[in-house]
């Protein structure tokens, strides 16, 4: 015991050192361990860090988006190419806000509208052929703009779904469309 002291002693002054020398807090040292995380750090919400929706008519500072008509929606140009990883993405979100009225294959018969005994006032089917003969542009504004575009209640989703991700969407409801469409799908 007596001749391990000074070397424990050592030891101990040699990880403090080495804490010191990398100039952080101990509990982050600690964590850079794998097996040696602590409680602190974990998926949870930090405090201040609770997301808090903007204040009503604020405007980001990339400035406001402008508001979509029926004509400057049919102009758009689609940004992203069809590919699996775009397709996957508009997957997630679909699934993430749309599945809930639009229902799994695009049909209108989410689980809210079966709760409801029926379609749920009005959610219509993504995937007829007069929906399949709409632009790129127009889904997309659809999910930008909603009911502002006089849609009843389509809510609005230009706030939560943003930059490229809005066309991965419309890229995946292509892809529900193209699966009715197809004879095996076809019902
Ligand atoms: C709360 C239920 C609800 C959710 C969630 C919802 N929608 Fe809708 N959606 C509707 C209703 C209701 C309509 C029909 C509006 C109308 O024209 O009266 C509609 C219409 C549409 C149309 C136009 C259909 C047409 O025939 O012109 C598109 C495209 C569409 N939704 C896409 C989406 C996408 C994409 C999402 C997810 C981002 C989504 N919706 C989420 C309720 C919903």
């Amino acid at each position: 015991m007596c001749r391990r002291g000074p070397l424990a002693a050592a030891a101990a002054f040699a990880a403090l050192v080495a804490v010191a020398a990398l100039g952080c807090n101990p509990d982050d040292v600690v964590h850079r361990v794998g097996w040696f995380s602590t409680m602190r750090h974990q998926r949870s919400i930090k405090p201040y860090a609770q997301p808090i929706p903007p204040v009503p008519g604020t405007v980001p500072v990339t400035g406001a988006e402008p508001l979509m008509s029926l004509q400057t929606a049919d102009r758009l140009v689609n940004l992203r190419t069809r590919t699996s990883e775009s397709i996957n993405r508009g997957r997630f979100l679909y699934e993430t806000y749309c599945l809930v009225c639009h229902g799994p294959t695009g049909r209108g018969d989410g689980p809210i509208s079966s709760a409801a005994g029926g379609p749920f006032f009005g959610v219509r089917s993504l995937v007829n052929d007069t929906i399949a003969r709409r632009t790129d542009g127009y889904l997309y504004a659809v999910i930008v703009s909603g009911q502002v575009m006089g849609r009843g209640l389509m809510p609005i989703y230009g706030d939560k779904v943003r930059g490229t991700d809005r066309w991965d969407l419309v890229n995946y409801l292509r892809t529900l469309q193209a699966a009715v469409q197809s004879p095996r799908g076809r019902r």
